[in-house]
């Protein structure tokens, strides 16, 4: 959708230069001045869903050769690392670190927002677990959910969905500091997925069962975040704050309640560990 004034780059005719900065590193090593951010806009990983660094590997030995090995972003034998934010039985990396990377990700840059700004980032999992971590990592930044929106995403002939029933849309969290916006009140939340399947499929969008299930999440994930917001405690560990969002998820009614907010009779139980 095009923004009339809106571009992205360092120079334009006649517009004053801008900076851009790429870095290649670890999202949750860095720092940012406070106040220095008018927005967040992120696509973090989906927790197992794809292994990036897996299968980046494949391009990135090649790249190697022609760039060389002393170029600093391709020193490293292999793009595999132990801080990549996905979860991977074979690097023994589950939950507990996608929530603590998540968390010093959002926590750091949030805390750079200026008043008011918008930290905004996409989401989809099948799994309602794999939602704890994003909810810990909203409310470890200090921040609540102003907004869940459905958005068309992933293409359905993408082969790592192909047959898994996965959503094609997802998520998209739009989130701000309390301070700046009072704690959202509680929605019912039926009503807001029936608004968001009617609103896609006006749209023209043919929703899949992962379909429903992502906007169900959505919506579900955002009242956990809003439910939890006051008496959060940041200095917990992570299995902790993933056990608080286990039992406010069991307080809702758990997968029982998901089946019925979704209208579906064969809603799996999840599988993220
Ligand atoms: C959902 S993808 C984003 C894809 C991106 N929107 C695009 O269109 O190319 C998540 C990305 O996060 C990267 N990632 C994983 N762990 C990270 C970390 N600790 N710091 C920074 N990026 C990380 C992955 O390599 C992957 O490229």
């Amino acid at each position: 959708m095009p923004i009339e004034g809106e571009w992205i780059g360092e120079a334009r005719n006649g517009e004053p230069k801008r900076t851009l900065d790429i870095a290649c590193a670890d999202s949750a090593g860095r720092d940012w001045q406070p106040e220095s951010l008018d927005g967040v806009f992120t696509d973090p990983p989906y927790f197992g869903n794809v292994q990036y660094a897996e299968l980046m590997d494949f391009c990135y030995v090649w790249l190697r050769r022609l760039v060389g090995a002393g170029d600093p972003a391709f020193s490293a034998p292999s793009t595999r690392h132990a801080q990549e934010l996905t979860g991977n039985e074979n690097m023994r990396r589950g939950l507990v670190h996608f929530t603590e990377g998540l968390s010093r990700t959002f926590s750091r840059t949030a805390a750079a927002l200026k008043p008011g700004a918008p930290f905004v980032f996409t989401y989809h999992h099948n799994d309602i677990a794999a939602y704890f971590p994003i909810a810990a990592a909203i409310l470890d930044a200090g921040l609540v959910c102003s907004k869940a929106l459905p958005c068309p995403a992933e293409m359905g002939a993408s082969i790592h969905i192909k047959g898994a029933a996965s959503s094609t849309v997802d998520s998209v969290f739009v989130c701000r500091r309390p301070q700046d916006r009072d704690i959202p009140e509680p929605e019912v939340v039926g009503d807001l997925i029936r608004e968001d399947m009617l609103a896609l499929e006006e749209s023209g969008l043919k929703a899949t069962l992962g379909d429903k299930r992502c906007v169900t999440y959505g919506h579900v994930i955002r009242q956990a975040v809003n439910g939890l917001a006051e008496k959060w405690r940041t200095s917990l560990a992570a299995e902790d704050k993933l056990d608080i969002l286990a039992r406010w998820f069991a307080a809702f009614g758990g997968h029982e309640a998901l089946r019925e907010l979704a209208g579906e009779k064969d809603f799996p139980n999840g599988n993220a560990h």
